[in-house]
């Protein structure tokens, strides 16, 4: 694959370099419905989500009924139809992270970001996640921003956890 895409260089393209870029991607996958679940990671890559307009660009290109490209889309948790921010913010609510407050973590998040689950702030910079036990189950509850862990956190910590971003 000669396609060279990195989030960095992704982030300055305009829509038409994009579009540009996925053409490039659906023709160097010769088009096969085989490969459209690479071609749909790299998609994400590109757009850093798959709108529909997109999963419709997809669809003609590749002769398929967009029903198809988008039972993909949706059936997988990692393929994203929203915009995501530019950090990742998971809140862990596997059961050590739960009995220890992760869902007060969780609720003091949505209340400081004003978005709920799934969704992005505005200047789309936050993205708010839930995510299962990443295995920091001694100091819970844990908290990740990208690929940052926090353990061990509390609602009075969040601001200045936040504030590191902001
Ligand atoms: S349950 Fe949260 S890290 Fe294990």
């Amino acid at each position: 694959m000669s396609v060279n895409l990195n989030d960095a260089r992704c982030k300055e393209l305009n829509e038409e370099e994009k579009y540009k870029l996925l053409n490039q991607v659906i023709s160097e996958y010769n088009q096969d419905e085989n490969n459209l679940i690479q071609i749909l990671h790299m998609t994400q890559a590109i757009f850093s989500y798959i709108p529909l307009e997109v999963q419709k660009y997809i669809a003609k290109k590749m002769n398929m009924p967009l029903s198809k490209v988008s039972g993909v889309v949706t059936f997988y948790s990692f393929f994203s139809t929203r915009p995501k921010g530019e950090y990742m913010v998971h809140v862990c609510l596997g059961t050590a992270c739960y009995v220890r407050g992760g869902k007060k973590i969780m609720d003091k998040l949505k209340e400081m970001l004003g978005v709920d689950v799934g969704e992005t702030t505005r200047d789309r910079k936050f993205t708010l996640e839930v995510m299962r036990c990443i295995g920091a189950c001694g100091l819970a509850p844990a908290v990740t921003i990208n690929e940052k862990v926090y353990k061990q956190v509390n609602p009075n910590k969040l601001q200045k956890i936040i504030g590191e971003y902001q």
